[in-house]
């Protein structure tokens, strides 16, 4: 069967705010319908959905109360069909994100849990315990909450995520129904959240340092995962080709703290694909991101796993205000806007000429900043909440998308107000106004996408950063202080900036054919 997803470029949609077909201020399903021709002209093989299923919302609906139904906000089963199947005549495949470390404390299991009490089966399904540990929750603050018979359950992020107990086979057992719904259903793959976490110390030891981290610790890196998702992998290999040609996949979210603690992952029979999130973790630098790239490289080497490159989803800054900034910004005042947009360019050339799958998140096609000035009263994540403000958390990166107008919403929806507030000043931001210009980030990425290289990757000698696909691609970028000269070539294939004079200008990436 074809591995359709080891060069696909797949499209991240946050269903929130994405496109709103209802006008009730939050996307939805509707909307996205709606959308699939953009999609479709952007030139996307897939698009993954973060979660849409019944949920308070607690964490932008990674709090998940039922795995196989869709929240009503969003929409209803029936929307979820008629997208795939729409998006199936596109060429489009669908991937679902799974949540497998924890629900919402709104799941039917763990409000039974609290209604059973202590020692009870279905106590077993979480982790209560009578005193807590020393472990932090990542959003910040501690792990762990008490209820009011004494108990306490562990959450590693918010207190309204209870984490599963995967040592209890009934787990596991729940999870695979949950993959053969959505795989019955016809969807291309999972994405699976947290894909480092799952399994915990069963002794729960406190730790000496107990500063969150994604490197391996008691709740992060278990052993027993290598062999979990080899049963994944069975389940995904054991469908047919029935919906599209080539196999179903899955893409692990697996953070690490250097690269080699995702080594463990790139087995033969592993989870398909693991996030490879060390492009952006690296500075706008070429020693940096040189090395990043040869280490991926070498990661996925002799295994049939394959690492996606990335440079934004919703969790982290967006890159316009990530490579626009000399320190992480707290304000939009703090970002050099066009000095990001340069280099958000740049770094796009980059992702799509590397060898392999590359993700891109709703809006980064679009040049958008990260808002960073929104209200306190606005801000959604719990991050923001957790920390009293001392982290601002992922609300800027997640802000409804600009689609038309000069006004908000800018088209998201016709309602009067997004769920989350735009900025003012995105009124050439809009899909509309960059259709209308040709040297707009949109239509960088439409192009790229349709021009993306092939062939073996190699180095360029001579050159910070720049290497070949194939028989005569090249893919240059500059992130010196000064131009440099381009090599012998027969064409100029897309250039993230002007050129001229037979230089590559700073903050500038190039496709060039050799010959
Ligand atoms: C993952 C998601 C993130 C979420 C967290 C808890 O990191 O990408 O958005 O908050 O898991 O589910």
């Amino acid at each position: 069967m074809t591995q359709w997803w080891r060069d696909a470029v797949v499209y991240q949609i946050y269903p929130r705010s994405f496109a709103d077909g209802n006008g009730d201020g939050t996307g939805d399903f509707a909307g996205a319908l709606a959308r699939l021709p953009y999609l479709a002209e952007l030139g996307v093989d897939a698009v993954w959905f973060s979660p849409f299923y019944p949920s308070p919302l607690a964490d932008g609906g990674y709090d998940v109360a039922d795995y196989c139904d869709v929240d009503p906000r969003f929409g209803t089963l029936a929307d979820f069909d008629a997208f795939l199947a729409a998006a199936a005549g596109h060429g489009i495949r669908v991937i679902v994100d799974i949540v497998p470390n924890h629900c919402s404390t709104a799941h039917p299991a763990f409000q039974a849990a609290l209604a059973a009490g202590p020692g009870s089966p279905e106590r077993e399904l979480f982790i209560f315990r009578d005193a807590p540990n020393n472990w932090q929750s990542i959003f910040g603050g501690p792990a762990w909450t008490q209820t009011p018979d004494g108990q306490w359950y562990l959450h590693l992020f918010d207190s309204s995520q209870p984490d599963w107990n995967w040592a209890n086979p009934a787990v596991p057992a729940m999870f695979e129904k949950v993959l053969r719904f959505w795989l019955d259903r016809g969807v291309a793959g999972l994405r699976v959240d947290v894909a480092h976490g799952l399994f915990k110390d069963p002794e729960l030891p406190d730790v000496p340092d107990p500063t969150p981290s994604d490197r391996p610790s008691p709740w992060f890196h278990r052993p027993e995962l290598v062999a979990h998702y080899a049963t994944w992998r069975a389940i995904l290999d054991s469908y047919p080709a029935d919906v599209f040609p080539g196999s179903r996949t899955a893409v692990g979210e697996f953070w690490g703290d250097e690269i080699i603690h995702l080594e463990p992952y790139f087995v033969p029979g592993g989870m398909p694909q693991a996030f490879n999130f060390f492009l952006f973790q690296s500075a706008w630098d070429a020693a940096a991101l040189r090395q990043t790239i040869t280490a991926s490289i070498t990661l996925a080497e002799g295994s049939d796993v394959v690492a996606p490159w990335v440079i934004s989803n919703h969790d982290v800054m967006r890159p316009v205000s990530r490579y626009g900034a000399p320190a992480p910004a707290r304000s939009d005042a703090d970002v050099d806007v066009a000095l990001g947009t340069r280099r958000a360019r740049a770094a796009a050339l980059l992702l799509l000429a590397l060898p392999g799958s590359a993700y891109v998140y709703q809006g980064e096609e679009l040049g958008l900043p990260e808002f960073l000035d929104i209200p306190a009263a606005d801000r959604d994540d719990p991050v923001f909440h957790r920390t009293g403000g001392a982290r601002l958390g992922r609300d800027g990166c997640r802000v409804p998308l600009p689609w038309s107008g000069t006004a908000q919403p800018y088209g998201f929806g016709e309602g009067p107000a997004a769920w989350l507030p735009q900025p003012d000043g995105w009124a050439e931001l809009t899909v509309e106004a960059q259709l209308a210009d040709p040297a707009s980030t949109l239509e960088l990425y439409r192009a790229a996408i349709a021009a993306r290289p092939g062939g073996e990757f190699a180095w360029l000698a001579g050159y910070d950063l720049a290497f070949t696909r194939g028989d005569g691609f090249a893919c240059l970028v500059n992130l010196g202080r000064e131009a440099v000269p381009l090599p012998v070539h027969a064409s100029v294939l897309l250039a993230s900036g002007t050129i001229a004079g037979g230089v590559l200008p700073q903050d500038t990436a190039v496709w060039l054919r050799l010959s």
